[in-house]
């Protein structure tokens, strides 16, 4: 590896342009034993490759993510393809014995996940999925107030994620839409599965859910304007215990009207409270029993450079935070996973437990009952 860890990213849209976002400017903003290279990218054809590898800054290009996969030059695989593909491409990564970086939802079932799982475990390869917004210096934050009991015992957790990118009927299919390119769990499985992650990190494992799902718009025009059925759900809605004994409250939609990116949390303690909103990511609201019965109100904690890694980027308090940032600390974490042997979170075992949650609410919608995670995991072993 020398004094460079070279990079090989699949995929070149929304995830691959973040992947060589984040390589570009990590080495600047963290102090690391090595610098991030920009060493590979690979798309479906070599000269859309070539092109996004010099928009992106990367060295070399290809048009067969298999090529990449092999090069003696990568050291780390980063994944950002359509997620049916994850698992070959994963697969793939571990028997060359390379760490993997892979993007959620990690593979299109708890099955599948819990192979991926299994195979790097065997090969003692590093991995680490691509839940990004658990990097946030205000949820790091909420955390260390989670662990510190300064809401006391967590009683509840309420989650959202709802957009509205598909609210529009007549927004042409993709592969989001069809169960064999994005399982059975639509928005389920595309945005419930960022707060089922977030509340793991935050609250512990889950170990029962009941839920509901639904599929509003269900065909959408494909190419020349042919309607096809829309394979998995717009919107779900469920309820979760915890293994702490917490309950919680789950939605998610991608056809939710004026939700951009309505990704909320709110932790609900004995003592107090916590809650977040994507859309204003530099800021963690904190309720306190604690205070003046005639003080009492949620305040705004502003993030700054005493918070989980913003300092790196900035010395000024308040001066903000954003998407790309947390896929840097992702990078950062990654890179020094690979390096120096720091704890990977969330690796893909810990996506195996997301993913069984995921599944055990489309079992759940399907057969009218309460479904157990034990339920689920015990049928992968
Ligand atoms: N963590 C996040 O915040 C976040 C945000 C968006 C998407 N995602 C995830 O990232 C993944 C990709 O999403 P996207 O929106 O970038 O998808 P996309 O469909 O817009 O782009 C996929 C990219 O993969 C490439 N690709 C497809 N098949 C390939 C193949 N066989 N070989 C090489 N490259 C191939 C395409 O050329 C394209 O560049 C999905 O799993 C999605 O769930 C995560």
């Amino acid at each position: 590896m020398g004094k460079e860890i070279r990079f090989g990213v699949i995929g070149a849209a929304y995830m691959g342009k973040a992947y060589a976002i984040a390589l570009s400017s990590v080495s600047t903003i963290f102090e690391l034993p090595v610098r991030a290279r920009l060493e590979m990218i690979a798309t479906t054809d070599a000269k859309g490759a070539e092109k996004k590898a010099g928009a992106f800054g990367f060295a070399r290009s290809t048009g067969d993510w298999r090529k990449l996969v092999a090069d003696p030059d990568v050291d780390v695989v980063g994944i950002g393809s359509p997620t049916w593909l994850h698992k070959e491409m994963a697969l793939a990564a571990i028997a060359a014995g390379k760490p993997v970086l892979c993007e959620k939802p990690l593979s299109l079932s708890a099955r599948d996940a819990h192979d991926m799982a299994l195979a790097a475990e065997r090969a003692e390869v590093k991995t680490l999925v691509g839940f990004n917004y658990m990097r946030n210096p205000a949820t790091q934050l909420a955390k260390q107030m989670i662990e510190a009991g300064e809401i006391g015992d967590v009683i509840h957790f309420r989650g959202t994620h709802n957009e509205d990118y598909l609210m529009d009927p007549s927004s042409p299919m993709n592969w989001r839409l069809k169960a064999k390119y994005a399982s059975r769990a639509g928005a389920l499985g595309d945005l419930a599965s960022h707060i089922v992650n977030l509340a793991h990190y935050l609250c512990g494992p889950i170990v029962e859910v009941v839920g509901e799902s639904q599929t509003v718009h269900k065909a959408r025009p494909a190419e020349g304007g042919v309607l096809e059925p829309v394979e998995n759900d717009d919107q779900t809605n469920f309820l979760a215990k915890f293994m702490s004994g917490a309950l919680g409250a789950f939605e998610a939609s991608r056809i939710a009207a004026g939700r951009k990116m309505g990704l909320t949390y709110e932790v609900t303690g004995t003592k107090g409270a916590l809650f977040f909103d994507q859309e204003r990511l530099s800021e963690l609201q904190f309720y306190s029993a604690g205070d003046a019965s005639n003080r009492r109100g949620y305040r705004t904690l502003l993030i700054g450079p005493e918070h989980p890694d913003y300092g790196s980027f900035c010395i000024g308090a308040g001066h903000g935070f954003g998407y790309n940032d947390m896929i840097v600390v992702e990078m950062k974490d990654m890179i020094l996973g690979v390096t120096e042997g720091k704890p990977l979170w969330p690796t893909f075992r810990d996506a195996v437990h997301t993913a069984s949650v995921v599944d055990a609410v489309l079992r759940s919608q399907d057969e009218r009952r309460w479904v157990k995670i034990s339920e689920i995991v015990g049928e992968l072993s």
